[in-house]
């Protein structure tokens, strides 16, 4: 059994809790900590802003200052294969997913781990692994949580909690129940249990089962969601019967 988490205690996140009021990303900040400090697994770093702030595939994340929750979890995941690398992102969505629905909400997930409320954005998730012989060797799951922001100038498709409840939230109440779900998530995958993690991913997966219009690199297409692969694949079938499997970037939502 991996070492940081036992029958009797779960895996702690958030010791030590690192707060700084501004830093380019705290992914970079925590990536940093690993090179030159060899960071404990379950240290978070929080931030205020970021002016670097980043998110998937290249694009940048935008928060203003001091409104929303920006951090993120070092874990050191040795005992999993670097091809099964997309458990870790499940666990993450559904620990995300789990605090939208305490505080706000019905929540979903968009494959492959936006977190959705009310059908527009609420949190993103950014996962930085680093890999040795095939196995997981280091993580940095970076997190931006919209809160307490009351406009989003140019996303229509975001939201905040706030805008979606009218309450205002503080904030670091709202991270030691992301850190506690987050971390009960986890707990399958640190205990040798995946299959659990899939099946509550799956409940919440935006789409899942339902016909609806994408675009893959030979246009656009109807097709409805039958599952995702343990690498992460979407996993989409066609009307005449066929099925495909994508990558992230290979496809877009209609
Ligand atoms: C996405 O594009 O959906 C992922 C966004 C991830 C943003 C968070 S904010 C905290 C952490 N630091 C970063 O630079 N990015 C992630």
């Amino acid at each position: 059994m991996p070492a940081n988490f036992t029958n009797s205690k779960p895996l702690k996140l958030g010791e030590p809790l690192i707060k700084l009021e501004s830093v380019d990303s705290t992914n970079n900040y925590a990536t940093n900590l690993l090179r030159t400090e060899n960071a404990q697994e379950g240290t978070v770093i929080l931030a205020g802003y970021q002016t670097l702030g980043k998110g998937q595939a290249g694009n940048t994340w935008e928060s203003e200052k001091n409104r929303n929750l920006l951090f993120s979890i070092i874990l050191k995941p040795d005992f999993l294969k670097a091809e099964r690398q997309f458990y870790l992102s499940m666990c993450i969505s559904n620990g995300l997913a789990a605090l939208i629905e305490k505080t706000a909400g019905r929540s979903m997930i968009k494959w492959p781990n936006d977190i959705l409320l009310n059908g527009k954005k609420v949190a993103g998730i950014l996962i930085e692994n680093t890999i040795m012989k095939d196995m997981i060797h280091t993580t940095v799951a970076g997190i931006g949580l919209n809160v307490n922001q009351k406009s989003f100038e140019g996303l229509q498709e975001a939201v905040s909690l706030s805008v979606a409840t009218g309450r205002e939230y503080e904030l670091s109440d709202l991270l030691n129940d992301a850190l506690e779900l987050i971390s009960n998530e986890l707990e399958p995958l640190y205990m040798g249990n995946p299959g659990v993690i899939k099946t509550t991913y799956l409940n919440r997966l935006y789409r899942l089962n339902e016909w609806a219009r994408y675009t893959d690199d030979a246009g656009m297409f109807e097709g409805r969601i039958t599952d995702v692969g343990s690498s992460g694949e979407l996993i989409i079938a066609r009307h005449n019967g066929e099925i495909r499997q994508y990558g992230f970037k290979e496809i877009r939502f209609l």
